[in-house]
């Protein structure tokens, strides 16, 4: 049910300190903590003495010690000591807790639950151009399946709705009523983009100065940029926690080009809480009503499309059926 073979954010750089923390991805508690140097390691968090979460104990000399007797795990969950061995006793043969690879890039400190399929792992994703932009960057947990975060940030006319005083599209609105708008769908080589508003003709003369790109990445990355204008830029992963349940890790592009890299903030932006609302609602009809057989426009595309890459990618397809879709689709909205 989840797409294992890909990197997924753990947590946020600056969230993970001197303690060890405790995140949940794919279903799996793991906990993260900083080995000797600094460098991020993750572990299932489960001590293999008597199952506390190692994520209660503590770093000490570069491995993590877990509260209950003191056992010490290496980054590679390998035990390197046990407190309560008497001299000459030594530790248990293969004694130690899974490992997960991870890697720290960009702001995030990634995992990779996918086991050892054909080796190594790729090297962890980056967000272009990060170094470019001073960030205001938080997590935001969400009772809803990833997929519904991810197709609300390419739904276009929901915003006009959703987001009352806190989105451009609803100031928009405001002054000049709702418009017809073209948009443009493209596959790309990890996803899919969604452009608008676009002329239909796809010429390159095509107004960008106005014009927003969403984009969506395997396996939970959605990104938001205006082409031209101020920039605004926008990336939100949706880690799956459960299968009815995420995080939203976001970054938005600060304005001002001063003042600390990356910012994190605890609260919860408006903007994110009124999405959150809406789609934990429709989670909770999910699962007190079973999944509801919806009725589409073609507003829709876009969603429907994202859907179909994620359960081609599951099945493992994507590669071979991302030839299939058209190059360039034009939907026609109003918003
Ligand atoms: S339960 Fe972890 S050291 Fe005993
Ligand atoms: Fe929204």
């Amino acid at each position: 049910m989840f797409l294992r073979q890909y990197w997924y954010v753990a947590c946020a750089s600056s969230q993970l300190g001197a303690a060890p923390r405790a995140v949940r991805v794919l279903d799996q508690d793991i906990v993260v903590f900083r080995e000797g140097g600094g460098r991020p390691r993750a572990l299932v968090d489960r001590c293999c003495h008597r199952g506390v979460r190692l994520s209660l104990g503590r770093v000490t000399g570069g491995s993590l010690a877990c509260g209950y007797h003191g056992w010490r795990f290496g980054g590679g969950g390998e035990c390197v000591h046990i407190p309560s061995l008497a001299r000459g006793r030594r530790i248990p043969e293969r004694c130690g807790v899974p490992s997960f690879p991870c890697a720290e890039q960009d702001g995030y400190v990634w995992v990779w639950l996918g086991g050892d399929g054909d080796g190594a792992p790729p090297a962890a994703p980056r967000i272009d151009g990060f170094a470019a932009h001073r960030w205001d960057q938080g997590s935001v947990e969400l009772g809803c399946a990833s997929l519904r975060g991810l197709e609300n940030n390419l739904d276009w006319c929901h915003p006009v709705f959703a987001h009352p005083w806190t989105h451009g599209q609803f100031y928009i609105a405001l002054l000049r009523g709702l418009r017809e708008q073209l948009l443009e769908m493209r596959p790309t080589a990890d996803g899919m983009t969604l452009r608008g508003p676009v002329r239909g003709d796809g010429a390159a003369s095509d107004q960008r100065s106005s014009q927003t790109l969403l984009s969506f990445k395997l396996p939970d990355r959605v990104e938001v940029r205006s082409l031209g204008g101020p920039s605004r830029r926008i990336v939100l992963h949706f880690v799956p926690t459960a299968p009815h349940r995420c995080r939203m890790e976001w970054l938005v592009a600060r304005a001002l080009p001063f003042g600390a890299r990356v910012r994190f903030r605890q609260e919860e932006p408006a903007i994110l809480r009124q999405d959150r609302l809406l789609l934990e609602s429709a989670e909770q009809a999910a699962a007190g009503q079973g999944e509801l057989r919806e009725h589409h426009v073609e507003a829709d595309a876009p969603t429907l499309m994202l859907r179909r890459i994620v359960a081609w990618a599951a099945q493992g397809e994507w590669e071979k059926k991302r030839a299939s879709l058209p190059e360039r689709r034009v939907v026609r909205v109003t918003s």
